[in-house]
């Protein structure tokens, strides 16, 4: 346990055994990584991070899909890599769903234990999608911010733009934590701490526990309080680009936000003004 409750776990011997011989064979084509950290923020929340395979190279923002060696036939389920590119190890952020097929036994797992990763990472929330520009938002709410915790922490990011606005909403303040914590540390960060100083601004605000930001993105944006807050000047198609991860109506909101804004959607093979992805399903 951590001075501000959270508890955390980390493999000490990085060659200490796992438990026992899996009592499942490991499935063709995928990475079989054992489980470094794992620390809990809530009830419904948690990072983990795990071995990274040698070979598995993917861009910063892009997600994989997960599974637990406990099934003949496992349980995959999409996974953004919170992590950079340039990270020794993996790291996920990840959801608690009572009953959910893959997270009742995922929120479980332990340093020692085995994740499975399908070896072909994807997505839309890279640098490539996006055409050139001076302001990077990155608009997130609930789990959907883990892309961004991969994209804040590359150096490419602060290369290619000269200010980045993270933005989270949640129901809950302590949902907040794990961004939260990331980039108060992101300072002492040896490769990109430099990079970060007065160029990444954190928008953090709930929705159903008092805070001192409240409401969501899209109505603080289109009333004008974010930019009032803020200083920064109102979303243009000449000098701002974003990237969206949220819920199904979360997306479908902010997506008709900075298309009123003057946006266009963009994609790996068309790049425009601004990405989105789904942070979940239904
Ligand atoms: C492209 C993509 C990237 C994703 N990245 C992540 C990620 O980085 N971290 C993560 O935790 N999940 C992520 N998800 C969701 C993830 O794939 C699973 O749905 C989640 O792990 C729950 O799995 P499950 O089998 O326990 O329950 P499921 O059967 O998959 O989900 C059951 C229900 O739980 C709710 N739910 C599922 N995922 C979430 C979530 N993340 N936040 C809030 N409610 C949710 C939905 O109402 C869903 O219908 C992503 C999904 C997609 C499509
Ligand atoms: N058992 C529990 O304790 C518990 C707790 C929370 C959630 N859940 C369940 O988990 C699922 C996901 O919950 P979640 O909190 O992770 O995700 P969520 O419902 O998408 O909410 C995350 C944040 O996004 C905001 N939001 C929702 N729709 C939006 C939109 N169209 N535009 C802009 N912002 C929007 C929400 O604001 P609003 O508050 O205004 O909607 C909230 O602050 C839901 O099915 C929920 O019922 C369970």
């Amino acid at each position: 346990m951590t001075d501000s409750g959270i508890i955390d776990h980390r493999l000490t011997e990085p060659d200490a055994a796992p438990s026992g011989p899996p009592a499942f064979p490991i499935p063709d084509n995928v990475f079989a990584e054992k489980v470094v950290l794992v620390e809990h923020f809530t009830d419904r929340l948690f990072r983990f991070r795990i071995t990274r395979p040698a070979s598995f190279r993917f861009r910063s923002g892009e997600f994989v899909l997960i599974g637990l060696p406990n099934a003949e036939r496992p349980v995959f389920r999409a996974y953004s890599v919170a992590s950079p590119a340039w990270d020794e190890e993996i790291e996920f952020y990840s959801i608690k769903v009572p009953d959910g097929p893959l997270t009742e036994h995922l929120q479980k797992i332990k340093p020692g234990d085995t994740v499975l990763m399908r070896k072909k990472p994807t997505g839309t929330l890279v640098h490539d999608a996006l055409v050139p520009g001076k302001r990077l938002y990155l608009l997130s709410t609930g789990t959907g911010v883990a892309p961004f915790a991969s994209l804040i922490r590359d150096p490419e990011t602060y290369e290619k733009f000269e200010e980045v606005i993270l933005v989270q909403t949640c129901r809950e303040v302590g949902e907040l934590t794990y961004i939260t914590h990331l980039v108060t540390d992101l300072v002492n960060d040896p490769l990109v701490g430099e990079m970060v100083e007065g160029r990444l601004k954190l928008f953090t605000t709930t929705t159903r526990e008092p805070f001192e930001r409240m409401g969501r993105i899209t109505d603080l944006m289109i009333g004008g309080t974010f930019f009032e807050q803020t200083g920064l000047p109102h979303i243009s198609p000449a000098k701002d680009r974003a990237m969206i991860c949220g819920s199904m109506a979360m997306l479908k909101d902010t997506k008709a936000m900075l298309e009123g804004f003057g946006l266009i959607e963009g994609a790996n093979n068309a790049p425009a003004t601004f990405v989105i992805e789904r942070a979940f399903v239904g």
